[in-house]
């Protein structure tokens, strides 16, 4: 198959949507969990975090134009906290079910079942269920001017991850944890088969 941007533009909004939502290949798809300034608990699926540095380290993802209420963003922007929280199959219709759209008042929490779990130090709610969470606080928000989306980029405060799942080289073994990844938005799919390789240097030949 192929398609120029002009036979793209022509096709169906949800068949323009699904096809370059899935096009790159399977993603990281996280749960993120907020709290608002009357306190009601957020969750929602996102499947945009990208790795944007480790010294400092930080996490970014991408929000939907606020062209309706998003309430992931605007708990965010009003406590400045917010968790990442991995899947994996034993909660994967739960974590689904958070990206219908609820009512601002109503928690995603209590709408699917999953647990809210706090730490010390963190103002919004981890995911018990999971099995890493990371504790984030906003960092910078960037406006994306070619299709209104915004860029959301926080600073990792804390993590929890099983400890055997961590290598002694710092390696977060995913295929142990059964994290789930996602190719657009419904076909989540098992990490399996992980080929780790040594550092690539020019001359190295294969
Ligand atoms: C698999 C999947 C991935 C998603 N990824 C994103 C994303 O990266 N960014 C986004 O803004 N919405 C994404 N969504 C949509 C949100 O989950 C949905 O808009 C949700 O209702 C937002 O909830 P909120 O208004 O409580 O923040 C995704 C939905 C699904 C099913």
């Amino acid at each position: 198959m192929q398609l120029t941007l002009e036979d793209l533009q022509a096709r169906p909004a949800a068949y323009r949507r699904d096809l370059i939502n899935t096009l790159p290949g399977p993603r990281g798809v996280h749960l993120i969990g907020t709290k608002g300034y009357k306190g009601t608990e957020n969750l929602a699926v996102f499947s945009s975090v990208v790795h944007v540095g480790a010294s400092p380290p930080l996490l970014g993802f991408i929000m939907r134009p606020l062209t309706v209420p998003r309430h992931t963003y605007h708990h965010i922007k009003a406590n400045q906290w917010f968790t990442l929280n991995t899947l994996h199959p034993d909660i994967l219709e739960a974590a689904h079910q958070t990206s219908a759209n609820y009512a601002i008042k109503d928690s995603e929490f209590a709408a699917t079942g999953l647990t809210p779990q706090y730490s010390d130090r963190c103002k919004a709610p981890y995911v018990k269920e999971s099995r890493v969470k990371i504790g984030l606080t906003l960092e910078e928000e960037h406006h994306i001017g070619g299709n209104g989306t915004l860029f959301l980029i926080g600073r990792v405060q804390e993590i929890f991850v099983p400890d055997e799942a961590v290598a002694e080289s710092g390696h977060v073994d995913h295929q142990l944890l059964r994290t789930l990844t996602v190719a657009g938005l419904d076909t989540y799919q098992r990490t399996t088969d992980p080929v780790r390789l040594s550092y690539a240097r020019p001359g190295n030949k294969r």
